[in-house]
């Protein structure tokens, strides 16, 4: 048997590059790869802890569902589905939640940093109990996630763990899979994460030409003069060669490595370096924009590619919440 693969995007707001480059294009590799059973699901309950109007819910339901065909993904080879059709991911969150310590939940960074941002929600509390439903419902080994998820993945072994030694063997306890670009920065603050709540600092998966040359050449960058890649002193500059090593890569094969494009940047300015970021970026996104403009011609059409995967998912996770409920003495 081969082994599982899950992972989600929330549909919170447009993809980016961070996105992409940390998660989706992973996704679609390990898929043709052959070698995984994969699922791929929008995690559009996560996505009610924010405050967006149902209007614009659901338009992101429909933007990532395009974004993830335009990049590849296909409902013959993964198991793609949409997590509210699927009522097992928030019944077996409430199991986790009942034998999750508060003190787990507490230390969670990603709620820190988005209570500090806006109001707190009890959902935005206990999100990490859903993600860990979400992927032990279906005995998945590997999580491809950007870094900012290592946390509730550690707490989804963490439950996993608690929950075979109090009720018997039941879960797989899942690890993180990352891309050379676990972590893409904002390019308005390259100290901060590129991330879809701060929409100022993204590149979208859609951006036009235009806007990717224009936002790549107002990156902010560091002082100095060197294209050299060092996080510390210089965040800007490393955040896009790691951007542009990732750009340069074509179907499966490795891109340029850091060291190489150093050499190849030795003795230019910082202008000429960002006008060749953009250069690679626009025909690396070209094909997955188009792909989602033509695809976003019949938006039911869409909807209906993940069909199928939500037949399965339900059949899966159904039969595990099943064994859940027993061993836990819901009879
Ligand atoms: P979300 O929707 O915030 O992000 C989707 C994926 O993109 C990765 N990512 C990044 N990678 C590199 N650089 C960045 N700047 C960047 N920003 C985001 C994220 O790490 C993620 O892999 N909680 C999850 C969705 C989720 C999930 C799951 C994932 C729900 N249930 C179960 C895996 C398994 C989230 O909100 O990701």
């Amino acid at each position: 048997m081969k082994p599982i693969v899950l992972s989600g995007i929330t549909p919170s707001g447009k993809l980016h590059v961070g996105n992409y480059l940390g998660a989706l294009h992973n996704f679609v590799q390990l898929q043709n790869s052959g070698k995984y059973n994969c699922y791929f699901f929008l995690s559009d309950l996560h996505s009610l802890t924010e405050s967006a109007s149902p209007i614009e819910r659901a338009d992101h339901i429909i933007d990532i569902a395009t974004n993830y065909l335009a990049a590849g993904l296909d409902p013959k080879k993964s198991t793609l589905f949409i997590q509210s059709h699927v009522p097992a991911h928030a019944e077996l969150a409430w199991v986790l939640n009942s034998i999750c310590p508060m003190g787990e939940l507490e230390r969670m960074t990603q709620y820190k940093d988005k209570s500090a941002r806006m109001e707190t929600n009890a959902g935005l509390f206990t999100y990490p109990a859903l993600m860990t439903a979400d992927i032990i419902l279906y005995d998945a080994e590997f999580v491809p996630v950007g870094d900012d998820q290592d946390q509730h993945l550690e707490l989804a072994r963490t439950l996993a763990r608690k929950f075979n030694s109090r009720f018997g063997e039941t879960f797989i306890e899942p690890k993180a899979l990352h891309t050379a670009t676990p972590r893409v920065m904002s390019l308005a603050d390259p100290l901060k994460k590129m991330s879809k709540s701060v929409p100022n600092g993204c590149l979208f998966l859609d951006d036009e030409p235009e806007v990717i040359k224009k936002k790549i050449m107002s990156a902010v960058t560091d002082s100095g003069s060197e294209v050299k890649f060092d996080e510390a002193s210089k965040p800007g500059v490393s955040n896009l060669l790691m951007i542009l090593s990732a750009a340069t890569r074509h179907g499966g094969q490795a891109g340029k490595t850091i060291p190489e494009l150093e050499k190849e940047f030795a003795g230019k300015n910082y202008g000429q370096f960002k006008a060749a970021v953009a250069e690679s970026l626009i025909p690396y996104l070209a094909p997955i924009r188009e792909k989602k403009a033509k695809l976003m011609e019949d938006p039911k059409k869409i909807l209906k590619a993940f069909a199928t995967g939500d037949k399965k998912a339900n059949k899966v996770a159904g039969a595990k919440l099943k064994e859940v409920y027993e061993k836990v003495g819901l009879i």
